[in-house]
């Protein structure tokens, strides 16, 4: 199978790069740039790509290859920061700029060079490309041709076909280039990479590399429901059959109806072995009494494990755990920004026991998580695991500010179902990063009939986010609230009031707790 690297800079873009190439059927991998070059040139990857990042080539410790990569012979595309790398070392002009440039520009066609063959004007002869860059290349290094121009950029892509050497100002990676696949094609086509890289053939390979690995040995999952673990459980059972147990543990702080869903899809439709642990009052016993948030988060993490383990002690002894890691988790901790501050610890509460002594299987750490929804289409999971919005390990706990009882809990999952089911009516549930309801910890005033209650109030938060590192308020449709609004108050027994919450991220956080 070809591959690409692309070494990361620490652009904003860089896991973008790294979609493009294998949405043209060859397999990319990411690497940091502080990576050492004699290992990825020994990687048989038929081409290496530079990504952007925010330094600029005259900053002191900026991060810069060795020289010798451009003397490998393997063929390279610098793009922004990796192309003024490229220009800086080998002896081209670059200028530090006065003002960033960013948005869309007009890129003047001047060449081709193999890169550009096949784009087509779009008005005069030029395209739309996205720039986000400081610093310009003014003159490219000796055996470049200037292929392309902007009116800032005298430079804005080059080219020496002789030694495979490529490079863009601009961003074919983000969509408002629009003949970035093209441009990225060509590449390819430079460094003959074949496109032979796809799900089914990531199946196959996935299948037989689980079945090596495990052997005749026993593999322990944990399901909950979600896409990753659900994805990861039907492709290991694809591999080794009975040789699976999934172990679900219900924590009894799950959505309305998802306990029963998750046993009737892997039970019954999958056949597989499935542990299903309702554990729902040793949770809630855990959390009497409990309204700091971090608190619950600590408590629903320790019960999880304690349950997990005795579930795993009573099947024996299993050498093996399969585990849902995705490809972000995993370049998180080596990209060119190193261990990320933003990764969360209570993201990974549901997390598994570490004293326990297993070995891994993640078959998805090569996946984005939207290459685990192709999978999980393909694996036959039906739309509603697939398409699933992301769930908190400690569920509703967290959306119930406060003490969470057997009744609050009640009525939240009645409200929350109300919002789920609107929203998949309304046909906003893929667009949506999250729609959810949340239970508030006063009481307000309301008339019904000719009484005066004093009741709960529900807010809805539904947020748009690529990442959920950063998220915005969703402008629902006022009908869709409207609707919401009256069915709660309506159907939902003790709600006399809906708000909507419209904080976006930062500073306000998805979740209210
Ligand atoms: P916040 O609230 O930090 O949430 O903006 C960002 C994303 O993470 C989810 N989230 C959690 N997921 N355990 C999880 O597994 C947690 O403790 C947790 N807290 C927040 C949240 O739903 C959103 O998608």
């Amino acid at each position: 199978m070809d591959k690409i690297a692309v070494l990361d800079f620490g652009g904003q873009y860089t896991q973008l790069i790294a979609r493009r190439i294998r949405e043209l059927n060859v397999y990319s991998e990411i690497f940091s740039c502080h990576h050492p070059l004699e290992e990825i040139l020994r990687g048989g990857y038929k081409g290496i790509v530079l990504s952007g990042g925010p330094s600029s080539v005259y900053e002191d410790g900026a991060p810069l290859p060795p020289k010798k990569l451009f003397e490998a012979g393997i063929p390279i595309l610098g793009i922004c920061y990796g192309m003024q790398a490229m220009a800086y070392l080998l002896g081209g002009h670059v200028i530090q700029a006065e003002r960033r440039e960013y948005g869309r520009a007009e890129l003047q066609l001047d060449g081709s060079a193999g890169l550009l063959d096949g784009v087509r004007p779009e008005t005069g002869n030029r395209i739309t490309v996205w720039m986000s860059h400081g610093d310009t290349v003014l003159r490219a290094p000796k055996g470049f041709v200037a292929i392309a121009s902007t009116e800032n950029c005298p430079v804005a892509a080059m080219a020496d076909p002789q030694r495979h050497l490529y490079a863009v100002q601009f961003h074919p990676e983000v969509v408002h280039t629009s003949q970035g696949k093209t441009i990225f094609q060509n590449f390819l086509a430079q460094c003959e990479a074949n496109p032979t890289w796809s799900m089914a053939s990531f199946i196959d390979s996935a299948v037989d590399g689980i079945r090596q690995k495990v052997g005749s040995n026993r593999v322990l999952c944990a399901l909950s429901g979600g896409v990753d673990s659900a994805v990861t459980a039907v492709l290991v059972h694809r591999a080794v059959g009975d040789q699976l147990t999934c172990v679900f543990v219900d924590n009894g702080v799950l959505r309305k109806g998802e306990a029963v869903s998750v046993v009737h899809t892997f039970r019954d439709h999958f056949k597989l072995n499935l542990v299903h642990v309702d554990a729902s009052r040793r949770f809630l016993q855990q959390l009497r009494g409990v309204a700091d948030p971090e608190l619950k988060r600590k408590r629903i993490g320790a019960e999880f494990i304690a349950v997990f383990e005795e579930e795993a002690r009573k099947l024996g002894s299993i050498p093996w755990l399969a585990q849902g890691t995705l490809y972000p988790d995993v370049i998180e901790s080596v990209s060119f920004r190193g261990p990320s501050a933003t990764i969360k610890t209570h993201h990974n509460v549901g997390g598994l026991p570490s004293i326990m002594q297993f070995k891994l299987i993640e078959p998805l750490r090569e996946l984005f998580k939207d290459e685990v929804r192709q999978l999980g289409e393909l694996l036959g999971l039906p739309p509603e695991i697939v398409w699933r919005q992301p769930f908190p390990g400690p569920g509703l706990a967290i959306r119930i500010l406060g003490e969470v009882t057997s009744d609050r809990l009640e009525l939240l999952r009645e409200a929350d179902a109300i919002v789920q089911e609107e929203v998949r009516r309304a046909g906003l549930e893929r667009e949506l990063w999250q729609a959810f309801a949340v239970l508030l910890p006063v009481r307000t005033v309301g008339v019904m009939g000719d009484f005066r209650t004093y009741a709960e109030v529900i807010a809805l938060r539904a947020v748009m986010s690529q990442d959920a590192m950063t998220a915005d308020w969703a402008r629902l449709p006022y009908e869709l609230l409207g609707r919401i609004s009256s069915r709660i108050i309506n159907e939902v027994k003790g709600v006399n009031r809906v708000v909507f919450d419209i904080s976006s991220k930062p500073p306000s956080t998805i979740e209210w707790e």
